[in-house]
């Protein structure tokens, strides 16, 4: 479903140049979970960037269902990523005046949507996420772990067939960490394909890959059973 054939992406920084990714090549299939670990500055949210076509590759293509996504142009690479991708980050980027129903319904507004079933799916996946009684709350009235699950029902209004997450238990304590772990293996089940970079060991370990990074490089490319087999 996802492929990058020798990816490279260099940064210009003051003049000099930053190779954050370096001659990248792997495919991930459809329904697959894999969480991409590596130290600080190793290169995770380039690539997660340049999966999700929103930064393009200084060489090297990337494959989103056989489509070279950035042989496409910037309008036609919006609409694909409108129609198959979600993203979650680690600081949830909810607008701060909208309540949890509306932060969900903008999605499905920008996807034309009409109004009344704007609400009631909005409210459906709120439900789903468990804050069925906070759709009326402003982010700055939920708790942390709250907000992480308005993120997620927003993430999920377009029905994305892949769930791209850059560190979405980064700013949560442990056991809200687990919870927002349990709807990503949640999704999974029922079909999504999830890249999720992560820091934590705990969250890491339920992908069934990893994907390890260093330098830019990667390193490792493990399913479950070969990490067994190692540990
Ligand atoms: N916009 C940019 N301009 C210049 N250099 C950048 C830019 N973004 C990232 N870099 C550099 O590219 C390298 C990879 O950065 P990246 O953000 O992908 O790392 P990361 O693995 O996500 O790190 P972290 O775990 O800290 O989030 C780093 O050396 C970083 O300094
Ligand atoms: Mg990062």
């Amino acid at each position: 479903m996802l492929r990058m054939e020798e990816v490279t992406k260099k940064y210009r920084h003051r003049g000099q140049l930053v190779t954050a990714l370096d001659n990248a090549s792997f495919a991930i299939e459809a329904g697959e979970f894999v969480a991409v670990v590596g130290p600080s500055g190793s290169g995770k949210s380039t690539l997660l960037l340049m999966l999700g076509g929103m930064l393009s590759p200084s060489s090297g293509q990337v494959f989103l269902e056989e489509q070279s996504i950035y042989d496409l142009n910037s309008d036609q690479r919006a609409g694909l990523r409108k129609r198959k991708v979600g993203f979650v980050f680690q600081t949830f980027n909810l607008i701060p005046y909208l309540t949890a129903l509306e932060n969900v319904q903008v999605p499905l507004y920008l996807g034309g949507v009409d109004p009344a079933d704007q609400v009631s799916r909005a409210t459906a996946l709120l439900t789903r996420v468990g804050l069925g009684d906070r759709l009326h709350h402003k982010p700055c009235e939920m708790s942390v772990g709250q907000q992480q699950r308005v993120a997620l029902a927003r993430m999920l209004a377009n029905d994305p067939a892949l769930i791209l997450a850059d560190e979405p238990t980064g700013n949560l304590d442990p056991e809200t960490s687990q919870q927002v772990i349990g709807f990503f293996e949640e999704f999974n089940r029922e079909g999504k394909t999830i890249v999720m970079v992560t820091h934590d060991p705990r969250a890491a370990e339920r992908a069934k890959r990893t994907l390890r990074l260093a330098d830019g490089k990667i390193t490792s490319s493990k399913s479950g059973r070969e990490r067994l087999h190692v540990a």
